[in-house]
């Protein structure tokens, strides 16, 4: 599966975006929101979002690089967000939040950092539908790929499997044609890109050739 990340879309055109994005053969939109204080960045808050979510024609899968994210569930349910995803590392209470999110009716991710290792998740693993694991420091678009992450991926499958967990494993930093295939090779079922994607001459062909992968 191929969700592109709006980070990279022409903010000036989004209408443009969203009409060939919604013909294409992606799966979710990958929505990164930041808050300046969990990541070095600022991308796009609610007021934004409502509008592309009024126009998007497939499930949002919303990443929330911000604290304290369990103060939002309200609005990524009212976005009408198909999956919520939440870090690791900003969450003390995070069986909570995960419950919070599955009474909102929301599919629940927990996210990982490059530097967190996947056994933190070993009693939280069998609760939730998706693990994303950074394969950038999050914060911004066009980072290089950090070749470790194929190995985590593995060491993630081997841990859900372990668990009993039916939970999704989603990358996100870097992802192209190449290390695209060595993540699916290592069992990711989900593919985030971004700049792959929207710097691509034909995003839709770029899109089609990592659904394939
Ligand atoms: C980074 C974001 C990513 C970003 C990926 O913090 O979480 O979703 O958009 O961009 P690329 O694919 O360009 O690395
Ligand atoms: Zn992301």
């Amino acid at each position: 599966m191929v969700s592109p990340s709006l980070l990279s879309a022409n903010f000036a055109n989004l209408e443009a975006e969203m009409n060939w994005f919604n013909q294409s053969s992606a799966d979710w939109l990958h929505i990164d929101v930041m808050d300046g204080v969990f990541v070095p960045n600022i991308s796009f808050g609610f007021p934004v979002l409502r509008h592309v979510a009024r126009i998007c024609r497939k499930p949002l899968d919303v990443h929330l690089m911000i604290v304290q994210p369990e103060k939002f569930v309200q609005e990524v349910k009212a976005l009408g967000a198909y999956l919520m995803n939440v870090h690791y590392e900003a969450c003390t209470h995070l069986h909570r939040v995960v419950g919070q999110i599955h009474e909102a009716g929301m599919k629940a991710g927990v996210t990982l950092n490059p530097a967190t290792p996947v056994g933190v998740l070993e009693d939280i693993a069998a609760d939730v539908d998706l693990v994303l694991l950074m394969s950038v420091n999050p914060g911004f678009g066009g980072q290089q790929f950090i070749p470790h992450t194929v190995e985590k991926v593995r060491r993630l499958r081997e841990l859900l499997d372990r668990t009993g967990s039916r939970a999704l494993i989603e990358v996100d930093g870097g992802v192209n044609l190449e290390t695209g295939r060595m993540l699916r090779e290592a069992g990711a079922d989900v593919l985030v890109a971004g700049s792959y994607i929207f710097a691509a001459p034909d995003p839709a062909k770029a899109c089609e050739e990592l659904a394939r992968l």
